[in-house]
């Protein structure tokens, strides 16, 4: 099964929406494989925001992500990573669906409150560079059939 790494931003922390984030996950039927909070430093975060290094918003993404610690969490499920960007919505949270997390508690590009693995490839890299092995957890989640067909689950 598919995991996606999730971050819930400094900006998240401080408009209180941690809870909110969690609620909404385990409620679509995700399940919770790994959680912790940290304090991201510059060592990290070229590693995390390789992709954006040439960006004029780097400098200032960098320093963003440096004002409080984030809670970050691996969620599991079939197609995990699509179902997640599903669920937090577009970059520009002003734009984002309503419905998704940024489209009912934010309004920036920048302050979009959460992260979430872009594609399964670099969730395999964020969930290396974020967890170490005896920070994932693999556990029976009952409910699982009442939430897959058993054909679907693999
Ligand atoms: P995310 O897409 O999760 O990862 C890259 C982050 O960079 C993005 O969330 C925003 O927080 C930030 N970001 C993206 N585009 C811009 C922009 N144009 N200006 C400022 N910040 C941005």
């Amino acid at each position: 099964m598919e995991r996606s790494v999730v971050l819930v931003k400094p900006d998240g922390l401080q408009r209180g929406v941690v809870g909110e984030v969690i609620h909404r996950f385990e409620r679509k039927g995700l399940r919770l494989s790994g959680i912790k909070m940290i304090s991201l430093d510059d060592a990290l975060l070229d590693e995390w925001y390789a992709h954006h290094k040439d960006k004029s918003f780097f400098p200032s993404l960098k320093e963003y992500m440096k004002t409080a610690p984030v809670v970050a969490m691996l969620w599991e499920g079939v197609d995990a990573v699509s179902t997640v960007r599903k669920l937090i919505g577009v970059t520009k949270a002003r734009e984002a669906e309503a419905g998704t997390v940024r489209g009912d508690f934010a309004m920036s590009q920048q302050y979009n409150l959460i992260h979430a693995s872009e594609n399964k490839e670099i969730a395999q890299k964020e969930e290396k560079l974020m967890f170490l092995p005896s920070e994932v957890f693999s556990w029976e989640k009952t409910d699982y059939k009442h939430i897959y067909l058993k054909e679907e689950l693999f």
